[in-house]
């Protein structure tokens, strides 16, 4: 073949694959994932949650310097030496924490505007304080750059609370208990349409056990910040589910029974289920075999 037309061929091949990945851009969401190294720095690696704290540190230094640096090159007010050496102790604890996220995470070090950092110490030290504000604008960006790739995740995967090693006692995991309160919630709804009473009400007494089991291992987390599951609202919402299965009339039961679901599961569901599920879709990564065959 004579390299015009291999060139071609090439071109054609590429611009088809772009076309493909291009058509179905609606359906696929690119994320990208934060640095391995990255783990270090969070629980169960580290104690303590050393990045966040670096970045809320990060935060409030930036607050100060704007403070600072706007209360000098303020028209209305006189040269103050007390502020230009608060801006001064703030821009030092502010670069040495800028510069310490490319320490902690050497694949980010390019990410940092060190010009800027440069400009921000200079400016300070020369008393120019609008360039101060123009610099730490620049620094807003680096910071907004990083942000809007990283922050979502990086907080999803290395703080969102793990239930992949839960489980309700040794022999039951905790998805199989999931499902079975499920099918109990879902059984007493069929058993109270269809008439059967003594079905409704034993499960609604399998139901409450095995809530009452759940609520034994909040406790594996929840330590010092004790959850009391099932708390009195859930109970009452059971004993009335109970008397309406009675003697109640079908929207009554159907009234009950939503309620207790909202109480009892939607609510944690919101907290902890989307955390748990968006987490491991982030840790797992794509399937792609599966990807494709779906
Ligand atoms: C190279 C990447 C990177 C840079 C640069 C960066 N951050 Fe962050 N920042 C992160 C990541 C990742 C998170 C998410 C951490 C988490 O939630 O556990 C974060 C989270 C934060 C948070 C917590 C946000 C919240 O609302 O909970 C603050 C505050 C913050 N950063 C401030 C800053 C400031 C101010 C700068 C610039 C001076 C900065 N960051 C620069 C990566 C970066
Ligand atoms: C795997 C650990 C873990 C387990 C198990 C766990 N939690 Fe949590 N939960 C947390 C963490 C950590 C938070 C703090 C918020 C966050 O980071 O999502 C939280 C927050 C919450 C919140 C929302 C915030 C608040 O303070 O009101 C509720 C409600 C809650 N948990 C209820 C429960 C209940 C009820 C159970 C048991 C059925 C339970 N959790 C089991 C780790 C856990
Ligand atoms: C800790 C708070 C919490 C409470 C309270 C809770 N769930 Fe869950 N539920 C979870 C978590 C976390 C998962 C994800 C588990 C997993 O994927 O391994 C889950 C998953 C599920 C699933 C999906 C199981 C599967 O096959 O993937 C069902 C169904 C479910 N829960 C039903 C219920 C019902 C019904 C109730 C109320 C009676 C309830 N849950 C109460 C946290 C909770």
């Amino acid at each position: 073949m004579r390299w015009p037309h291999f060139i071609i061929l090439q071109c054609l091949l590429i611009a088809i694959i772009g076309g493909i990945v291009y058509i179905h851009k609606d359906q696929v969401a690119v994320i990208k994932s934060p640095p391995a190294s990255l783990a270090q720095w969070y629980k169960p690696e580290n104690e303590r949650q050393v990045w966040l704290h670096n970045m809320f540190n990060l935060r409030r230094e930036m607050q100060a310097v704007r403070l600072y640096s706007d209360n000098l090159s303020s028209k209305n007010l006189s040269f103050n030496s007390k502020d230009a050496k608060h801006l001064e102790k703030w821009v030092t604890r502010l670069s040495e924490h800028y510069l310490k996220i490319g320490k902690m995470v050497p694949e980010w070090k390019r990410k940092l505007d060190k010009k800027a950092m440069a400009r921000l110490q200079e400016s300070a030290r020369n008393h120019r304080y609008k360039d101060v504000s123009h610099a730490l604008d620049d620094l807003n960006e680096s910071c907004e750059s990083c942000h809007t790739d990283y922050r979502s995740i990086t907080a999803t995967l290395y703080r969102a609370p793990d239930f992949s090693s839960m489980e309700i006692s040794p022999s039951i995991p905790y998805k199989k208990h999931m499902k079975e309160l499920t099918q109990q919630v879902n059984q007493i709804k069929i058993a109270s349409e269809d008439g059967m009473q003594d079905i409704a009400l034993s499960s609604l007494a399998d139901l409450k056990k095995g809530i009452n089991a759940l609520g034994k291992t909040c406790s594996s987390c929840h330590k010092k910040d004790i959850r009391v599951y099932p708390g009195d609202t859930i109970n009452k919402t059971m004993t009335s589910l109970e008397q309406s299965l009675k003697t109640g009339t079908l929207k009554d039961q159907g009234r009950e029974l939503g309620t207790l679901a909202v109480l009892a599961c939607a609510r944690c569901h919101g907290t902890h289920r989307i955390a748990y599920d968006t987490r491991k879709t982030f840790a797992d990564g794509p399937n792609w075999s599966e990807l494709i065959r779906h």
